[in-house]
């Protein structure tokens, strides 16, 4: 079956198009940008959307997913993961290592693969693990992870505290030509605190984690991603000394890439309100200072992509003391109206906004996504900008509920998903 996608406005800034048109759909792949669309209306074989006042663009990019399979599928799975994602409008999700077993070896990876195959609907990029079990101190079988399909080595919600053992994974990781992805974080000024120290958390009676707990591992990346040469990836950005060194350390020609979430360039620590789990993650929600500072970051290009750090919880484990509770919240089906409220706000044009969250991304990993040039795999996105909705987490297709825009009522409605051809998703 071909698709056509009629009279949209195709948006696509890997190619630095912006016009309505007509897309072609043929074997999976982006055929032609047809002038006239009449021969193939009324062919039985070929399946017309009228995308008349929507946007047509590459499908997403998501370099930040925790998909929990192996280990806590009552979490999620890879399938509930990638139902989320094609709801969300993503065609491709980069998922952390943080399983159970950790992906540090060769055959986690091939296992999250063939899930992926099997039950994915959008593709699926693992990360491997940086050191072994997660646990700071042994390299993982990098080597073997890669050869396997991993894009980059990350030991995403936790950080690689000993700086030699960061140092060999960065000058390691060359002979791949992948990013090391840093979960920026010193452990040791974090300790014990569960949301940003500020008087927020003196009023809540909080413990905090200041930001220089985050500044300090930026810093000591991009000093050691200077010594070795390393592509060096900061995940979750949240404050604005963060922001400060990599715009400083880009300058300098450092390899350095970073992304940042919605709900750090949205929320404020003020969020947590009444102590709501749902508002907490790690990096916790900032000051204000700091929120301007990354919406400041991604207009100048200092952060390159919008990633959801999509961390799904059940709700037995979110519905406890806020002490008690895991960090992480849901975003895959968040993203994109909390994406266009930047352009509504005029922080950023829709052309950015959808680069931040296509070509840009995909360029962070080397996949190869993020496009229609034609002859490419026809992945998709087809929305809606204007249309208002009502956030409800009782209707995301993820298996967790937990997040803070629940009830929000915002613009941006994803009317189809298509990967590789396929319609995955229509809403
Ligand atoms: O909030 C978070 N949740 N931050 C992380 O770094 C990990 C993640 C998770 O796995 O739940």
């Amino acid at each position: 079956m071909s698709i056509l996608i009629k009279g949209g406005r195709i948006i696509d800034p890997s190619q630095g198009i912006d016009g309505k048109g007509n897309v072609l759909i043929e074997n999976g792949k982006i055929k032609s940008y047809p002038k006239t669309t009449k021969k193939y209306e009324g062919d039985l074989d070929v399946k017309v959307i009228d995308a008349k006042g929507k946007i047509v663009s590459p499908g997403l990019v998501d370099i930040h997913v925790h998909l929990r399979e192996p280990g806590f599928e009552h979490k999620e799975t890879i399938r509930t993961g990638c139902e989320s994602a094609a709801a969300g409008g993503f065609t491709s999700i980069v998922c952390m290592p943080n399983t159970n077993p950790v992906n540090d070896n060769a055959s986690v990876t091939e296992y999250i693969l063939l899930k992926a195959r099997t039950e994915g609907i959008v593709n699926v990029f693992p990360i491997g693990a940086i050191t072994k079990g997660e646990l700071g101190e042994t390299l993982a079988q990098i080597g073997e992870m890669y050869e396997a399909g991993c894009v980059g080595v990350s030991d995403d919600g936790m950080p690689v505290m000993n700086s030699k053992v960061m140092r060999h994974a960065m000058e390691y990781v060359q002979a791949f030509d992948i990013p090391v992805l840093s979960h920026a974080e010193d452990k040791d000024l974090s300790g014990s605190g569960v949301m940003n120290e500020g008087e927020v958390s003196t009023q809540l009676g909080l413990t905090g984690i200041p930001c220089a707990s985050e500044d300090v591992m930026v810093s000591r990346d991009i000093t050691v991603a200077e010594l070795t040469g390393s592509r060096l990836h900061i995940c979750h950005v949240s404050t604005a000394g963060s922001v400060r060194l990599i715009r400083a350390a880009k300058k300098r020609g450092v390899k350095v890439t970073a992304e940042v979430t919605p709900h750090h360039f949205i929320l404020t620590d003020e969020a947590v309100g009444r102590y709501d789990t749902n508002a907490k993650m790690n990096p916790p929600l900032r000051g204000k200072k700091d929120r301007e500072a990354v919406i400041e970051g991604l207009k100048d290009g200092t952060l390159d992509a919008i990633a959801t750090d999509h961390a799904p919880h059940s709700e037995d484990e979110k519905k406890v003391e806020f002490d008690l509770a895991p960090f992480g919240i849901v975003g895959l089906e968040t993203a994109l109206p909390l994406s266009l409220k930047l352009v509504e706000d005029g922080a950023l044009t829709i052309n950015q906004m959808i680069s931040k969250l296509t070509n840009s991304p995909s360029d962070v990993l080397n996949l190869g996504k993020g496009t229609l040039k034609i002859g490419e795999n026809a992945d998709v996105v087809i929305f809606d900008p204007e249309q208002e909705i009502t956030i409800d987490r009782e209707s995301f297709h993820s298996k967790s509920k937990n997040s803070p825009f629940d009830g929000w009522k915002l613009k941006g409605k994803v009317n189809y998903t298509i990967v590789n051809g396929e319609i995955v998703y229509s809403g």
